[in-house]
C-alpha cells in the first residue's frame, strides 16, 4: 500500500474568508439607479456650432461638479467646476471662456473647435464624502466635414507612373476609407496606403486600377463621402488589328479597310501601301479599284500621349477584268 494521498476535494475555507465572502455579497449591490451618462445635444456637432455635454441620471446629494479636459483628472487638465452648497462656480487652466457649467452639470461649449474634440471627464462629488464620487468619461467628435481628393497626377501612364492620392481634410480622430469604381479597395492587390489611410500611393497604375476614386471620412457620429476623382490610364497602343471583309476584290469594287487597336485616347492611324502613304484615318475606302490596287496595305497606329506607336500589314489582291471566255459568256 502506498502513502496516504490528500483527498481529492477539500473545502479550504476559514470563517475569515467565509465571513469576507458574506459581507461581500451584502455591500455588493447592483446598481439601482440607472448610470451617469453625458451624451452630445446635438449629437453631430460641426465646428463653430454649439455643444451641450448632457449629464444625464445625476446621483442625488450632490457636492460638486468638476469637468475635465481628457481623461485624466489633472489641474491643467481642469476646466471648470461648480459646487452646489456654497453655490460657485470655479474656472481652470483649462477653461477657454466659451464654456458654461449648469447647476445640473452639464456642460455647453460655444463655438466649437477641432482643439475642443476628444476626452472629456466630468467628476460628480458626493455631498457626505467628497473623495467619493462618480467619475464618467466622454469623446467629443466633430461632424466630419466633406472630404476631397487631392490627387499628384490625374493621367497617369500605364505601368510607369506613380499616383498619389489624398484624402483631406487631415483629420484628427477619423478613420479614412477608400472606394474604386463603388467597390471598397479590393484586397487582391497590396495597397500602399499611409498609417491612417489617408494617402494611397498607386505605383505603376494599370488598367484594373483606373477608374474613379472616392474617400470617405468617418468617426462615431457621422461620416462624408468625397466627390469622385477618376484616373484617366493613359496606355497603348498594342499592334492594330485590320478588319477587311475579303483579301481577294475584283476591280471595279470598293476596297474597305479599318484598323482598330485599344488606346488611349484613342490613337491616330494612318494607312500606307507598300510603304507609301495613303491617307490618314481609321477607315481606308478606295472607289473603283483595279489590279494596281493590289499590295501590302499597312496601317499604323499612334498614341500621342504616351508616344508609341504599333503598325500592322495586309496583302490584299484585286482580281483583273474577267477573262474573255468569262466576261463573253453573258453576252451577246
Ligand atoms: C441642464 O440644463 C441645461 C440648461 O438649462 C438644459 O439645456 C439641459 O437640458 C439640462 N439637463 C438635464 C439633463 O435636464
Ligand atoms: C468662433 O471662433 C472663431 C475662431 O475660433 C472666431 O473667429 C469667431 O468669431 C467665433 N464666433 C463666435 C460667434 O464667437
Amino acid at each position: 500500500m502506498g502513502p496516504l494521498s490528500a483527498p481529492p476535494c477539500t473545502l479550504h475555507i476559514t470563517w475569515k474568508e467565509l465571513l469576507l465572502t458574506a459581507s461581500f455579497l451584502v455591500f455588493w449591490n447592483p446598481p439601482t439607479t440607472a448610470q451617469v451618462m453625458i451624451e452630445a445635444q446635438p449629437t453631430k456637432v460641426s465646428e463653430g456650432k454649439d455643444v451641450l455635454l448632457l449629464v444625464r441620471n445625476l446621483p442625488q446629494k450632490v457636492a460638486a461638479y468638476v469637468w475635465y479636459k481628457g481623461q485624466i483628472m489633472d489641474f491643467h487638465q481642469f476646466i471648470t467646476a461648480y459646487t452646489i452648497d456654497p453655490e460657485r462656480i470655479i474656472f481652470g487652466y483649462a477653461y477657454s471662456g466659451r464654456e458654461t457649467l449648469y447647476s445640473n452639470a452639464s456642460l455647453l461649449i460655444r463655438n466649437v473647435t477641432k482643439q475642443d474634440t476628444g476626452s472629456y471627464t466630468v467628476k460628480i462629488m458626493n455631498r457626505m464624502e467628497e473623495t467619493k464620487g462618480v467619475t464618467v468619461h466622454f469623446t467629443l467628435y466633430l461632424e466630419t466635414p466633406k472630404p476631397y481628393i487631392s490627387s499628384s497626377k490625374l493621367n497617369p501612364r500605364e505601368g510607369t507612373e506613380t499616383v498619389i492620392l489624398s484624402c483631406d481634410p487631415d483629420t484628427q480622430d477619423v478613420s479614412y476609407l477608400w472606394w474604386i469604381n463603388g467597390q471598397s479597395l479590393p484586397i487582391s492587390r497590396p495597397w500602399q496606403l499611409s498609417e491612417n489611410n489617408r494617402i494611397l500611393i498607386l505605383y505603376g497604375v494599370t488598367k484594373d486600377i483606373a477608374g474613379r476614386y472616392e474617400c470617405e471620412m468617418k468617426n462615431p457620429v457621422s461620416s462624408s463621402r468625397s466627390d469622385p476623382v477618376t484616373l484617366n490610364l493613359i496606355y497603348g497602343p498594342q499592334v492594330p488589328r485590320i478588319f477587311s471583309p475579303f483579301n481577294f476584290y475584283l476591280s471595279g469594287n470598293t476596297l474597305e479597310l479599318s484598323c482598330f487597336v485599344d488606346s488611349n485616347p484613342p490613337a491616330e492611324y494612318s494607312w500606307t501601301i507598300n510603304g507609301k502613304f495613303l491617307q490618314s484615318g481609321q477607315k481606308l475606302s478606295i472607289p473603283q479599284i483595279t489590279t494596281e490596287h493590289s499590295g501590302l496595305y499597312g496601317c499604323s497606329a499612334r498614341n500621342s500621349a504616351t508616344g508609341r506607336e504599333r503598325s500592322t500589314f495586309r496583302r490584299i489582291t484585286v482580281v483583273g477584268p474577267c477573262h474573255g471566255d468569262l466576261a463573253g459568256s453573258h453576252s451577246q
